[in-house]
Order: C-alpha cells, then structure tokens, then sequence
C-alpha cells in the first residue's frame, strides 16, 4: 500500500455534492491525496469531464487544478474510492444528504449505508469523519453499524467533523473557516484529524463526539433565531413607522449582538436552516425537552414567507388574472439550490390565487424549472418583468441591483415593486416612479 508523506493524508469523501465536492477540493488544494466518491454516476462522469455538477464560486479552478495535479481523484463505488490507485484511505469522510422526514428528524439511511460499505471495505485503522450535520448520537449509531459489518475486526475511530461552509462562498468558507470542530474519542483519531486540519487557518475546536454534534445544530438554529428575530422587528418597525436598517445597524454595533445575521427580508430557505432547526426541534422533544423558542423562530419564518402575498395583494387586490414577475428564485444569490427556496412557497400560492407568475434566476433557472411547474422563465430580468401588474425581488443578485430602472419600467404594465429583500433605496426608487414597498422600511 502507498503512504502519504510529510503529513499529507489519504482521504475517501462519500458523496460529492455542495459539502462534500466543496471539502474535497478544499483537503486536495491543501496538499492530501483525496478521492471523491458518489452514488450519482452522472455526477461522476461530469467531473471526470472537468464538468462541475453545482455551481460554486471558485469551485472549477480548484478541482481541476488538484485534478491535474493528482491530488483530487474521483470514483463510483466506496470500495474503489477506499483503495484507489493502491492507495489505503486513512480517514473516510461522510458527507451525504440527510434530508427531512414528514416529522421533521432527519433521514440517516444515506449514512447507515455508506457506513456498512466503509466497514466492508476497511484493511488497517481507518478514522470514519461524520461531516454530514446529523442529530447528536449518529455517530454511536455508525459506529454500532461499522462495528456489526467489520468481519475481520479492523480497528477504527469514528469521529464527528460538521460543516459550516455556505454556499456561494463555500470554497473560501473551507480554506477561510471561522473555526474547524472536530469531536473525537481517542488520540489516535485526534492525531489524524489535526494532521488533516493543520494545514487549514483558523482555530480547531477539540470536543468529545457529542458536542461537536450538537454544536452544527446549535449553531444553525441560533443563526436562524437572529434572522427571525430581525423579520420581527421589522414587523413592528412597519407598524410604528421606524426603519429597520437603522434599528438593526444600531443593534448590530453592539459587540455581543454583532451585525451578521440581522438583514430583514422574506426568512430563511436552503438545505440547512430549515431541516435544520426542524431536527434540532424533533431531537429536543425525544429526549424530553420542548424546545419552543425554536418552534417560534419557524413560524415567524413561515410567516415571513407569506409578507409577500400580503404586500402583493395589499396593491393589487384580487390577485386572479394578474401577472407577478420574481426576481430571483434560488434560495439565497451566488448559488443554484433551489431546496427549500422560499420561491416555492410564493410561487405555490400566488398560483392557487390565480395569478400569472413570470420568473428570472440568472444562475438556478434549470434547478427552478424541476421544482417550479406552471410559470414562465424568463430569458432576463427585463423579460420577466414585461407586461407585469407587480414585480418583487425574491433573492438578491448583485445584477439586480446593477437594473436599467427605466428600462423596467417601460416594460411593466403598473409600476408596483415589492421588495422582499430591501435590495434598493426607496427613495430613489420613489423618484423614478415606482410603488416601493420593502420589509421594515417606510
Ligand atoms: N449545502 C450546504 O450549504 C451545507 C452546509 C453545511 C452542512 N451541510 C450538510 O452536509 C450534508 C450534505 O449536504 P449537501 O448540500 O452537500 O448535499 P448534496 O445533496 O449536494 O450532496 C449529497 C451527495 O451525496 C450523494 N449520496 C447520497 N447517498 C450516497 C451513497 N450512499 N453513497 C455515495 N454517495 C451518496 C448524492 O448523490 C449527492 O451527490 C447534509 O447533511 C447537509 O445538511 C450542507
């Protein structure tokens, strides 16, 4: 079997979507020998076309730089991506999908399957890495299933490392990360995961496994809570006349609040927060605490959802028969996932209100068209807005912001803007001529 040398480790990532492509590239430019694995062969065959299957800032140069380089390889089966090119993977990353049950736990089958895989596959100590953000006691879960598949007795660590990266950033999130947490019940495992990390800026959180499972879902759910926080102050800053800018740049300048987080718009949406927060909430109750703040910090955000349709019909009245154009579908700007994206929710009941929805993502119009049925896709955000009784901001594109006013205005049929993610001065936007309605803002 192959070595690594001067600290370079060999590493197997399981599932090469948003995290785990993200992660590989990252541990490859780095200088570790990786080998990114999937389920999907069409994702693999894309990337061993150089072809990346989700669109992420800097993403491209990055694999194919540590394609060419022979440090990022790419493989269909666990067995392959354990053993490739005869090199003996050191520590396999978990990072597969855990999406929502209809109760709200996450689904873990993805992980128990990957896990009886890695135990069959194993031949000398291998680290297991949980990198998927999983409720707290997965990782005793995976280690009962590698130990009930582990025939020949191989010893292994199983170790919880969750993700904190965000999309549209995620490649400089990796290189660039706040901190790296990392959970783990022996030294062995604790060695191999600083001899991983230290290449990498930023502090390393040691804990025990529990807590660094707890801590990706604490974490999610607190950043949630800030954001509706902010989307209900700035109900009330609509109702009392105040500008929620001004209340949050004040709040934000206090050290122990601080400013990230504190934007108002129309809640949060993705793969992340809201299963998220749904888990952490259903993992609460299990084991006998009912966490309700955070049952609150969802339904402000489902009520959030709908200010829209509020602001929309408060201009328009009936909404049967009348064209809404969408700026923006994905989720949040600067990525293509559509998961969860509140779009879905509006586009759902402006349909069911009989409206005319038109629609424009620059970058997630073909994820959009999967989720999204009966709208029209625009070509551009001029095209979107043609013939349009009211046009809203759903995500906030920077070439949104950069908009020939004028020539959107010439093209609407009734100059009505709601804004759901305050993305433009409403004075100014007044002056030109539009109704400008946007959240907590006069
Ligand atoms: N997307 C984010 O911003 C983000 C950030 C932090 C943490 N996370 C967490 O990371 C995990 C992965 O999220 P993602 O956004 O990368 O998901 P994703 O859907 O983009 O990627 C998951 C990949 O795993 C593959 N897969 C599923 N089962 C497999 C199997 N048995 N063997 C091999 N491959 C398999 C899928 O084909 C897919 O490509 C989730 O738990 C998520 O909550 C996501």
């Amino acid at each position: 079997m192959k070595k690594t040398k001067n600290g370079k480790v060999n590493i197997c990532i399981v599932g090469a979507g948003y995290v785990g492509l993200v992660s590989g590239a990252c541990l490859a430019e780095v200088g570790h020998r990786v080998v990114c694995v999937d389920s999907d062969p069409a994702k693999i065959k894309m990337l061993g076309k150089g072809i990346m299957p989700i669109f992420e800032d800097d993403l491209e140069r990055v694999v194919k730089k540590n394609v060419k380089a022979g440090r990022l390889h790419f493989a269909n089966s666990i067995k392959d991506g354990m053993h490739h090119g005869g090199h003996r993977a050191e520590a396999v990353f978990i990072a597969v999908g855990t999406p929502p049950r209809d109760d709200g736990s996450a689904d873990l089958s993805a992980i128990e399957k990957v896990s009886e895989q890695v135990a069959l596959n194993m031949t000398d100590y291998t680290v297991i890495v949980e990198k998927s953000t999983v409720p707290v006691s997965t990782c005793h879960w995976i280690e009962k299933t590698v130990k009930r598949n582990n025939k020949h007795h191989i010893p292994f660590d199983v170790a919880s490392n969750p993700e904190f990266l965000r999309e549209g950033t995620a490649v400089w999130d990796f290189l660039e990360p706040d901190r790296v947490v990392v959970g783990v019940a022996s030294k062995q495992a604790e060695e191999l995961m600083r001899r991983i990390y230290k290449p990498i800026k930023g502090p390393l959180v040691i804990t025990s496994v529990k807590s660094a499972e707890l801590i990706k879902h604490a974490s999610n759910s607190f950043l949630s809570t800030k954001i509706s926080f902010i989307n209900a102050v700035a109900n009330i800053c609509e109702k009392t006349g105040a500008n929620v800018e001004d209340v949050a740049r004040g709040m934000g300048l206090d050290k122990r609040i601080g400013p990230a987080f504190l934007k108002a718009g129309i809640g949060f949406g993705g793969f992340c927060f809201p299963k998220d927060l749904e888990a952490f909430y259903w993992l609460s109750s299990q084991v006998g605490y009912d966490f309700e703040l955070l049952k609150t910090v969802k339904d402000i955000n489902e009520g959030q959802k709908m200010w829209l349709l509020k602001k929309i019909e408060e201009e328009l009245w009936n909404l049967e028969g009348k064209t809404v154009a969408l700026l923006g579908l994905a989720f949040k700007p600067e990525t293509d996932d559509m998961r969860f994206a509140p779009s879905i929710d509006i586009v759902r009941e402006l349909l069911k209100r009989g409206a005319k929805v038109r629609g424009y993502d620059p970058v997630s119009q073909e994820n959009a068209k999967k989720c999204l049925k009966d709208i029209y896709f625009a070509k551009d955000a001029y095209d979107c807005a043609k013939g349009a009784d009211c046009v809203c901001v759903v995500t906030e594109w920077k070439e949104f912001a950069k908009l020939d006013q004028k020539k959107l205005l010439a093209v609407v049929k009734h100059q009505i803007m709601v804004d759901g993610r305050n993305l433009y001065d409403p004075a100014k936007m007044r002056d030109m001529g539009w109704a400008y309605k946007s959240v907590g803002r006069p």
